[in-house]
């Protein structure tokens, strides 16, 4: 049995706790808030677990092997720091961390203590993400093309991180799952409408070796709500609607092909595919269900999570690299490729 103990009961925080609460194996013995009202929404609905004003006291605490972070960002590394130095298991809320220095401390901390470092990547634990990944990896779709985001609506002004850190993670992440491959470079533009505050809509492209491209448009100030997203590949093309009840995703066997012209070597003949179009079944389970049992799964066998604090670390060098060329007003901004 893993004892979790939960920091941050603010909005995603008790999502968190329901599903610790409810997986197997594990158990939520203390949960922490800077506030006390939420706290006593805790012992309200879950009268056995102990609570605390004080971060330190949960992770000290004997009764506590693994501790989950749910706080706004800029509290990541310190929590998360003191949790491996007091030799427990660590899953931490994205972005990892509120730069790539801090996420990759974290990552020597957690291999050093030998503890797992997870950090929660949701949608990579959804069905519609992990069926898309098979598409991929399977070659159902062919070469990737492109992928295409949109992220878009009335959201919640942050004030410690621009739009980027808040929601472009969600769609960095599932190409780190999905393509296996890390940009080359990156662009990105965008404007904070209040003053004084980050940046609440941006546009970022990413740059690989080969024929893709990536776009991710995300805005905190539009009036619809949209999760959109495109995959383009040579054989066939999905459509991810999150918004979507049922049949989120969508795969689309349309597409193009490229013959010379018999009279003239010089010209391309496109034709163009319009075949059928179908909706995969998609795992129903809720991703934080999924990667609750993960987690416990690698503190049980000491195994490497899927969304480990490496991926973790890539995602946050891109997000600095896209804000970089965010106040360069676009300027490409070159990776450095993992040797
Ligand atoms: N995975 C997802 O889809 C998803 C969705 C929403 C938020 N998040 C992430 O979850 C984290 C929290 O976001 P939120 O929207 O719940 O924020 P929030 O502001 O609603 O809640 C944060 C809570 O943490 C508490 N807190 C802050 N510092 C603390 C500290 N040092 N010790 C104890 N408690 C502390 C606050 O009192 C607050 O109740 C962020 O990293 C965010 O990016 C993830």
């Amino acid at each position: 049995m893993v004892k979790i103990g939960v920091i941050g009961y603010g909005y995603w925080g008790p999502n968190l706790v329901r599903n610790f609460a409810e997986v197997k194996d594990a158990r939520v013995t203390m949960v922490s808030d800077r506030k006390a009202e939420r706290l006593a929404q805790v012992e309200r609905r879950y009268p056995g677990v102990r609570t605390t004003t004080d971060p330190d006291a949960l992770i000290t605490d004997p009764d506590v092997d693994a501790v989950v972070i749910a706080t706004p960002v800029e509290y990541h590394f310190d929590l998360a720091m003191a949790t491996l130095r007091a030799g427990k298991h660590v899953l931490v809320e994205k972005p990892i961390a509120s730069s790539s220095e801090q996420a990759a401390r974290m990552v020597d901390e957690a291999q050093r203590r030998a503890r797992v470092l997870m950090v929660d990547h949701t949608f990579v634990y959804t069905g519609a993400v992990q069926k898309i990944r098979d598409l991929t990896c399977d070659g159902d779709l062919g070469e990737i093309y492109y992928y295409d985001s949109v992220r878009i609506n009335l959201g919640l002004f942050q004030h410690d991180v621009n739009v980027l850190w808040d929601l472009a993670v969600h769609d960095l992440s599932i190409m780190d799952f999905v393509l296996q491959r890390q940009p080359t470079a990156v662009s990105a533009t965008g404007l904070a409408h209040v003053a004084g505050s980050p940046e609440n809509i941006a546009y970022m492209t990413m740059f690989f070796d080969g024929p893709l491209i990536a776009h991710v448009h995300v805005n905190w100030l539009a009036p619809v709500k949209i999760r959109r997203t495109l995959l383009g590949g040579s054989r066939r093309m999905v459509v991810f609607d999150d918004l979507e009840a049922s049949e989120k995703v969508k795969v689309y066997d349309r597409g193009i092909s490229v013959d010379p012209s018999p009279e003239n070597v010089y010209q391309m003949l496109v034709g163009y595919r319009s075949g059928d179009m179908w909706a995969p079944k998609l795992a129903l389970a809720e991703a934080l269900s999924v990667e609750a049992s993960h987690f416990i799964d690698c503190v049980s066998h000491g195994s490497d999570p899927i969304t480990d604090g490496e991926a973790g670390l890539r995602i946050v060098r891109l997000l600095e690299a896209a804000s970089a060329s965010m106040s360069a007003q676009g300027r490409l901004v070159t990776l450095e490729q993992p040797v």
